[in-house]
Order: C-alpha cells, then structure tokens, then sequence
C-alpha cells in the first residue's frame, strides 16, 4: 500500500526558468537550490509546496535519462510521479508478485532525497511512470 504523494516530476530543459514560472506566475517561495545528482545524469532542485513538492529535473551530461523525454516534449512537462512506500524492498517484492517491472535491475538506488528508491514501469501503470521511495524516517 503506497502512502503519501511525495513529489511530482517534471522534466525541463531549464531549471532556472522553470523555478522563474514557480516563483513569479505562482507565487512560490520556497524553492530549493538546484543540485547535480551525476549518478542520474541528472541535475534536480525541489519546491515546495503544502502538501508535496515538485521535483525539477534537468539533463546533466550527454548520457542523461532526461535527453529522450525532452526530444519528445521540447518544452519540457510532467515525467514521474513519486509515492512514499514504508519498505522500499517489501513494495518491490510485492509489485513483482503481481506481475509489474520494475526498472533496470530492480535494485533500490539513492534518489534526490537521499533514500532508496525505485521505478515502475509506464507499461505497468496506465502510462505513467512511478516512482516509489522510502520517506527521509524521522529522528527524534
Ligand atoms: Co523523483
């Protein structure tokens, strides 16, 4: 059973002009600072908003997974969306059980939170791809 919507991603050829839109069209003030994740081929920067956040994601380098999704929407536009799962391997499992794919080896990978993560596959899923990951476990 999957939990909170964590992030919405969303593909752009321009980090900073899509935090421009964020900012001045929609008023958002907390936006986070772009960072690279070289592993990813990618470079990401988070706003956020009440309930979740919207993870920009930009290619970095000529390998990235990005290069595809913008040859095909220019402009950029909504990748990924990520739910929060309490045990990324037991999610895992249990998607494979019922017959979904997960992505590349199926090995959980650190996302742009810092927690492990993984993908399923569009096919599996009307479409659209998921991303699941184990929330940042809060400690007091
Ligand atoms: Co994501």
């Amino acid at each position: 059973m999957i939990g909170k919507l964590n992030h919405v991603g969303v593909a752009t050829p321009s980090i900073e002009t899509s935090v421009a839109l964020y900012r001045d069209l929609l008023g958002v003030t907390a936006i986070g600072t772009p960072f690279d994740l070289p592993a990813q081929g990618v470079k990401v920067c988070f706003v956020d908003l009440p309930n979740a956040q919207i993870e920009l994601i930009e290619p970095l380098g000529e390998d990235s997974p990005i290069h595809g999704f913008l040859a095909r929407n220019p402009k950029g536009g909504q990748h990924h969306v990520c739910f929060e799962v309490e045990d990324i391997i037991a999610a895992r499992d249990s998607l494979r059980a019922k017959g979904a794919t997960i992505l590349g080896t199926g090995e959980p990978r650190i996302g742009a939170h810092g927690t492990p993560i993984i993908f399923v596959h569009p096919k599996d899923m009307g479409g659209m791809l998921v991303e699941l990951m184990e929330p940042v476990k809060e400690t007091h």
